[in-house]
């Protein structure tokens, strides 16, 4: 059976190294074994949790930009705008007509999202669920490369998938697998190891965007939290200090290598030194990203050619997709 693969990041706010090991760097070893690759900036997903909309533009080019500087060949991979394919939200539609509320409801992620104030809560971000269901099967993934937290979500699709079949009564929509990525999804604040490092985190000191510079890398771990302990070897020590965890894990995640080993590395010694050595790998690894998506960023001429032509490849693939959708749902086609 070929394989193709679909995944996607939202727009919004300027892209860190959470999405750098977990997924894009993922992405590119995964996209080299796969037959077929569909790779979507969600802007339309990014819609459910916009305060302004003021940037989404300019945060849409930077993602592709960033997706390329990662590693990611235009040319090999579609790599598209969500909302430059209309199947995805026509697909939705069909897909929510099938959803039960209560399967909605039980998403973990719209329950943290929503907080409190449920009654409030904006649709689209309660039915989000639908619309990932649609960018997932409209291209018949068979492997979705995602974090920890959109597991859920995979699951739900797969449930969809199962419902639509039945009800048409034939093998229509193909059934996804997710490919979890955990090492990316264990990456944590800096001013907290037990939160995920995120875009949305309120202070900037808590991540490293992959536009920041050098000397603001610097700072930013060299303020990163830690605890008064040193450092030991003991594997077990890290069970009760998330940010020396952190701190360990993303220096193994730059070089390759175990976190036991890195951790042998730096027994008996304070933080200062794997502050620095973090620092130079942090360095090694960010400025030429940094430094590709800002040459991008000033080609947008060939930007929006590659996003044309991955909209072309993407749009032909939902449209034959589209066609059996409507022609299951008894849909009057003239
Ligand atoms: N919901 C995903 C996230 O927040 C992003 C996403 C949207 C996605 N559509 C997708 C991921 C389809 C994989 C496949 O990370």
């Amino acid at each position: 059976m070929s394989s193709r693969i679909v995944s996607g990041i939202r727009p919004t706010g300027h892209p860190q190294l959470g999405n750098y090991f977990g997924a894009l760097k993922q992405w590119v070893s995964i996209a080299e074994k796969a037959d077929e690759t569909f790779f979507c900036i969600v802007d339309q997903h990014a819609l459910t949790t916009l305060k302004d909309m003021q940037t989404l533009k300019q945060d849409t080019m930077i993602m592709a930009a960033t997706y390329i500087a990662c590693g990611i060949d235009p040319v090999k991979n579609a790599i598209f705008v969500q909302s430059h394919v209309p199947y995805h939200t026509e697909l939705a539609w069909y897909l929510t007509c099938i959803t039960p509320m209560g399967w909605l409801s039980r998403m973990t992620q719209f329950k943290d999202k929503a907080g409190k104030k449920r009654e409030n809560a904006l649709t689209g971000l309660f039915t989000y669920p639908v619309l990932m269901a649609a960018d997932i099967v409209l291209y018949g993934a068979t492997h979705v490369p995602v974090g920890d937290d959109q597991k859920q979500h995979v699951e739900f699709a797969r449930d969809i998938v199962q419902v639509f079949n039945n009800m048409a009564a034939d093998e229509i929509l193909k059934m996804p697998e997710p490919v979890i990525q955990k090492s990316g999804a264990r990456i944590k604040s800096l001013r907290d190891g037990l939160k995920k490092m995120s875009k949305s985190d309120a202070s900037d000191y808590s991540r490293i965007n992959l536009n920041d510079d050098n000397d603001l890398i610097a700072l930013k771990i060299k303020k990163a939290k830690t605890d008064p302990n040193a450092i030991t070897g003991d594997i077990k020590s890290l069970e009760n200090r998330p940010e020396l965890e952190n701190l360990i894990i993303l220096h193994a995640l730059l070089e390759n290598k175990s976190t036991q080993d890195v951790l042998s590395s730096f027994d008996g010694q304070n933080f200062s030194n794997l502050k620095l050595s973090l620092t130079d790998l942090l360095i090694d690894h960010v400025s030429p990203i940094r430094e590709k998506v800002n040459t991008l960023l000033n080609d947008q001429a060939y930007l929006n050619s590659c996003l044309k032509d991955g909209a072309d490849r993407a749009n032909i693939v939902a449209q034959q997709t589209m066609q059996q959708v409507r022609t299951s749902l008894n849909l009057l086609q003239i």
